[in-house]
């Protein structure tokens, strides 16, 4: 099978779209065959070697991590799923491999895919949906009333972080750039704050939870913005905030595994209607090489750049 491929870490050049085979199947995994699969930060970062310490040794490595696509064999532990069920999920972090025709991959990591949501839509939603949750829900404990700053609330992470407070009942302000204003006061986010006028962080009143999904937000000022009981959560961490993280209780780093567990909740909210991924661009997986290089070199499209298969 076809899969996008890299025989060392590096820059964009190296990825390539090479011949797989297909792993055999364990008994808690499932195989599924990829109809959509979406683009993460996360895909390059993993290329680029800043995961390698939770890699496997082995070369050629796959990429990606979002899909959506129809199961075609379970293990035999699998309960959640069965052959012929469309599923959306997100690969193992410690093997990538979703840019792929097949790929195998924990079934606790894949969901049934509502029918009210494409392949598309559900590619969209793993990653981003899981990390909102583990940052706004079990992080910073956003509930009715609360007041929240989400830092980016126009990106992928972002975007689906102002519904899941919104739907929590909490009152949601957001930082964006000058041109995707328009489109934050449209979904409710109020008040609206270019991040380029870092004055901002002097003039908002105290939040409940601060969520930082671009990484940009400097720890104190962060922590300055915050009510005395407040949460700071970081997706973005350093080693130096990693350990900060470990030791605060108002700091704390949140990650997308945090979160995979609740995927049967994030595709309950999005059948309802409550959690919409924004789709940028479908591009087809053969041209996932020069997609991901696009990406990754800062292509703005409003939306998940998502690959078609
Ligand atoms: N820890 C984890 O498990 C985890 C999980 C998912 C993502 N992440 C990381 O989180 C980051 C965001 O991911 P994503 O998928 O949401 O990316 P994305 O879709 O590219 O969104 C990035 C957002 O950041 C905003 N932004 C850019 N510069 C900014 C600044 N100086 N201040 C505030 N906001 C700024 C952008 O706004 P404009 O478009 O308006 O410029 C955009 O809304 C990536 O670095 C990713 O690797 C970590």
């Amino acid at each position: 099978m076809k899969r996008v491929q890299f025989n060392q870490y590096g820059g964009p050049g190296e990825m390539y779209m090479g011949e797989g085979d297909v792993p055999p199947l364990k008994r808690d995994q499932v195989r599924v065959k990829v109809r959509a699969a979406a683009i993460n930060p996360l895909d390059w970062k993993q290329r680029q070697g800043m995961m390698k310490l939770f890699m496997s040794r082995e070369f050629p490595k796959g990429m990606g991590s979002d899909f959506a696509g129809v199961v075609e064999a379970v293990g035999e532990d699998v309960r959640n799923v069965d052959v012929g069920d469309a599923v959306f999920g997100t690969m193992e972090a410690t093997k990538p491999g979703a840019f792929a025709e097949v790929l195998v991959t924990k079934a606790r990591c894949v969901v049934r895919k509502p029918a009210q949501l494409s392949f598309t839509e559900a590619a969209c939603l793993p990653i981003p949906a899981a990390t909102a949750w583990a940052a706004l829900l079990v992080k910073a404990r956003v509930s009715k009333d609360s007041r929240v700053l989400i830092n980016g609330c126009t990106g992928a992470v972002g975007s689906i972080a102002v519904q899941l407070a919104m739907a929590q009942g909490a009152r949601v302000a957001g930082t964006c750039s000058r041109a995707s204003m328009p489109g934050a006061r449209l979904v409710g986010v109020d008040p609206v704050l270019d991040y380029a006028d870092e004055g901002y962080r002097q003039r908002v009143e105290p939040f409940d939870a601060i969520f930082d999904t671009a990484g940009t937000l400097d720890v104190g000022d962060g922590l300055s913005m915050l009510r005395p009981a407040g949460v700071l959560v970081d997706i973005n961490p350093t080693p130096r905030r990693m350990m900060r993280g470990m030791l605060s209780h108002r700091y704390k780093i949140a990650f997308a595994t945090m979160g995979t567990q609740h995927l049967p909740d994030i595709a309950t909210l999005a059948a309802e209607g409550a959690l919409k991924a924004t789709i940028g661009l479908q591009r087809p997986f053969s041209d996932a090489v020069a997609t991901i290089a696009e990406a990754e070199q800062g292509m703005r499209v409003p939306g998940r750049v998502v690959l078609l298969f």
